[in-house]
């Protein structure tokens, strides 16, 4: 709950978060290698967006001719969601669900899954309901993108660590925001996935976040993942 409360106030007040529906660029390269190198067709996939936040990236799967689900724990992003996508006549469903409970859909019922910097935020016992469920509800031979905070090399994260810790491993709580985030190390991003899903490709990846009108250099880990 103060999680969720966290989130929702980042939608009113926007330290973070983008509200324009531009996709990712990683999102977008996601596609690119789906088409390219797996030789998938977006149209007529069933696409769900974990953290889907305001809907940039299931705006782009909808435009692409998906089907697209997108979980959020913000009422706020969602609202902002339901009318970007009205307002361009594409049907999204947005669902208020935590990624961290139980998905309310059936088994093997996806082919692709994203999550775009969402799961950093569950706890550990969070962590292990998402990783079941994602794996229970994507389909085999189904496609995974997961786009996570990274800790190796990362001054801000090395900061945070140690200046605004969390209560579990690698986390620590956004100062004046009050998001708690977990880093991961290379190691424990791939012992954590690869007991569900195989990682086709991971890369770190350097970018810059801004929060409070300032710029911050952090490392992600980008996953290309498949069940
Ligand atoms: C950094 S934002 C990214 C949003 C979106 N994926 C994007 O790329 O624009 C993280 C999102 O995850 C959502 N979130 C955090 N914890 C969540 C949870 N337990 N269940 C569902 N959504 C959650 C937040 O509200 C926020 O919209």
């Amino acid at each position: 709950m103060a999680q969720e409360s966290a989130w929702d106030r980042e939608y009113r007040q926007s330290q973070l978060l983008t509200k324009d529906n531009k996709p990712q660029a990683d999102v977008v390269r996601f596609v690119t290698y789906l088409k390219k190198e797996q030789g998938i067709d977006i149209g007529g996939t069933t696409v769900l967006d974990l953290g889907s936040g305001t809907g940039r990236n299931s705006y782009y799967f909808a435009e692409l001719g998906a089907s697209v689900t997108g979980f959020e724990i913000s009422k706020t992003a969602i609202t902002i969601g339901k009318e970007n996508a009205d307002n361009a006549g594409l049907h999204i469903e947005y669902k208020k669900q935590s990624i961290g409970d139980i998905f309310p859909i059936a088994d093997s019922s996806v082919d692709i899954m994203l999550d775009i910097t969402s799961s950093n935020s569950l706890s550990e016992r969070e962590r292990e309901i998402y990783l079941a469920e994602t794996h229970r509800v994507l389909r085999s031979g189904g496609y995974f993108f997961v786009k996570a905070l990274c800790k190796d090399g990362d001054q801000n994260a090395k900061h945070l660590l140690e200046h605004s810790k969390g209560e579990e491993k690698d986390t620590y709580i956004l100062p004046g925001v009050g998001i708690t985030e977990r880093v991961w190390t290379k190691n424990d991003f791939v012992s954590t996935y690869e007991k569900y899903f195989t990682i086709m490709h991971l890369e770190k990846k350097t970018s810059y976040s801004r929060m409070n009108n300032r710029s911050y250099k952090r490392n992600f880990w980008l996953a290309y993942m498949k069940k």
